[in-house]
């Protein structure tokens, strides 16, 4: 593997300890997941992944919609520990949400019964891997992420604040901030045990 690729992927790290200064530019960003969004393979090149990027008073939206809902369903004991973690969302300065249009999908277990079963399964096997590039790729550039699951608490809300497409479907949140704090350790399982090689 390329030694800067290799780097990236190592680099690559879940930060939340999030701020709001600008390491990467509104554009920057934009332009990152264009490229992302653009470049990622998808299942008979359906290109079925769709993004929404959020940025200021949406971006603030967005996570204010998330602590609403969870309100809902939560304890009220415990809460003030949640509004903390949703807080820690928010105090980045983007978000980034991944969708699939399930219409593109659907489209797609017609015209090819054949595979009808496998279509879901790739779409979030190829959303994943949109994810992961556009996450890669704002570490690489200097900016922290996560990986968060409202949904589907937050999906209605969601797509009624920003009037997007019924057929999208979203499937995951990611807040993009400055790193005002290292990830924690992580602990790895012997490779072997995972990898396998045979000749
Ligand atoms: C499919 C997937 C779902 C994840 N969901 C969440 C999540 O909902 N919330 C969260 O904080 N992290 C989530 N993560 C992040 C993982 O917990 C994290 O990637 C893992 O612990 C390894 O840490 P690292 O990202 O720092 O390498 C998710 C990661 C993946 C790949």
């Amino acid at each position: 593997m390329k030694k800067e690729l290799a780097d990236m992927i190592e680099k690559r790290r879940s930060i939340y300890d999030l701020g709001a200064k600008e390491v990467l530019s509104e554009q920057q960003i934009s332009d990152i997941v264009k490229e992302a969004v653009k470049y990622c393979p998808t299942a008979f090149n359906s290109q079925s992944a769709r993004v929404v990027v959020l940025f200021g008073e949406s971006h603030h939206k967005l996570w204010d919609i998330v602590l609403q809902e969870l309100k809902k369903v939560a304890p009220a004991d415990g809460f003030a520990k949640t509004e903390l973690k949703i807080a820690s969302f928010a105090a980045g300065y983007a978000t980034i949400l991944f969708f699939e249009d399930m219409e593109t999908v659907e489209a797609l277990q017609k015209k090819f019964p054949l595979y009808a079963e496998n279509f879901g399964k790739w779409s979030l096997q190829a959303n994943g891997m949109l994810e992961y590039i556009v996450w890669t790729a704002l570490e690489a550039e200097g900016a922290g992420a996560s990986l968060q699951h409202y949904n589907p608490l937050i999906d209605a809300a969601v797509k009624q604040e920003w009037r997007l497409p019924e057929s999208w479907m979203l499937l995951a949140q990611m807040p993009v901030g400055s790193v005002e704090a290292p990830a924690g350790e992580k602990t790895f399982l012997p490779i072997d045990e995972r990898v396998k090689i045979f000749k």
